[in-house]
């Protein structure tokens, strides 16, 4: 057991602030599922190879529609659901295939806020105790100081200290989802990963807890993973893009660098359905053709041929591996031409 510092841990002398603190090489997922009584098991690759490092401080964004493996990601990387392989490093330090007492000091360092604020919180429990159960849980931290701890998380994330002693259901989404946030920053994590964090709020609240996820970055050295199906919610938080497509990365660079100039046709495809996009940069309409495949039944070739409108015979055949092309990773076959 140990005792937390009230604050983030200032940042040791010379400490390099650019740190990777989250790392994933080759991250895959895979569920056995059943498709009938008399036929074998099928293989769901919901994650199939998805590598990327996080910076302090820095925010990566993972986009893509529903089915495309964001949530999966999210419970591979804070160990909810461990990968099914890959490699997966906090703070440098491996944590796939650690013992339940090793993984409960290091899963401190990555923490997590879902989507939906109404069911993450437990409507029989306080704020005060809701925030202050992580330390609890984790720490020697006694009652008082405890209570003086979420009191004070409470004032960073924009809610009243004398709302401690509420219940979730007296708060509105938006005020929720700052609870949640709280709950999330209690034991002073390196990383959030935030999973639609604010798909279920009203778009004028939306920006709020944007601003207020902004701030704390800022104040706190965060690094954030933040996933969302909607390139116009990540515009101004992130600095990177991962764009997935059916359990892989398609597209994945620095923000400037993939709105400026798309590359793979998904994301032109995303972006060009983005309502907030300047016009001046706005593509031309490409639709895309189709439903997403089943991941059950993945297509030949690249996963997005049977909807790409630029797709040839060649790419019903040949898997685009994914390769640098200008300043970011791109899997298509014919990314330079993609002006
Ligand atoms: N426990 C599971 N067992 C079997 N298949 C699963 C399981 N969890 C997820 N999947 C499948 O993995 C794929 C990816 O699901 P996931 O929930 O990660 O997508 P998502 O991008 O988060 O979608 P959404 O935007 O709808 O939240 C889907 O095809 C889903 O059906
Ligand atoms: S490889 Fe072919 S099908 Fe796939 S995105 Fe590129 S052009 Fe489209
Ligand atoms: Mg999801």
């Amino acid at each position: 057991m140990s005792t937390l510092p009230l604050q983030q841990a200032p940042a040791p002398i010379n400490a390099d602030d650019q740190a990777v603190v989250l790392e994933a090489r080759d991250l895959r997922k895979h569920y056995a599922v059943k498709r009938g009584v008399f036929k074998p098991m099928a293989t769901v690759k919901a994650l199939d190879g998805v590598s990327f490092q996080l910076q302090a401080g820095k925010t990566l964004a993972v986009v893509g529609e529903s089915g495309c493996g964001k949530s999966t990601l999210a419970r591979s990387v804070t160990m909810i659901e461990p990968p099914s392989s890959g490699e997966l490093h906090y703070d440098g330090r491996d944590v796939v295939g650690r013992s339940a007492s090793e993984m409960k000091a290091l899963r401190r360092t990555v923490q997590m806020v879902f989507q939906n604020p109404y069911g993450s919180l437990n409507p029989r429990k306080t704020v005060g105790s809701i925030l202050t159960e992580p330390l609890v849980i984790n720490t020697d931290i006694g009652k008082d100081e405890r209570r003086a701890r979420a009191v004070a998380m409470m004032g960073k994330v924009g809610l009243r200290p004398d709302q401690v002693d509420r219940y979730p259901h007296m708060f509105s989404g938006g005020q929720r989802q700052r609870i949640a946030i709280a709950r999330a920053l209690m034991l002073n994590p390196r990383v959030v990963v935030a999973d639609e964090p604010v798909s279920a709020l009203d778009v004028s609240i939306q920006a709020q807890v944007l601003n207020l996820m902004m701030d704390l970055q800022e104040e706190l050295n965060l690094a954030y993973l933040f996933i969302s199906h909607d390139l116009s919610v990540v515009r101004h938080i992130a600095d990177a893009i991962m764009v997935m497509y059916l359990g892989k990365p398609v597209e994945h660079g620095p923000k400037d660098v993939v709105f400026a100039r798309p590359r793979h046709p998904y994301t032109r495809i995303l972006l060009a359905a983005t309502p907030r996009v300047n016009p001046a940069l706005r593509l031309e309409r490409v639709v895309p053709k189709g439903e997403l495949p089943s991941p059950l039944n993945p297509p030949p070739g690249c996963a997005f041929h049977k909807r790409c409108p630029y797709a040839t015979d060649r790419c019903a055949v040949d898997v685009p591996a994914l390769r640098p092309v200008d300043e970011r990773l791109v899997a298509c076959h014919y990314a330079e031409e993609m002006n």
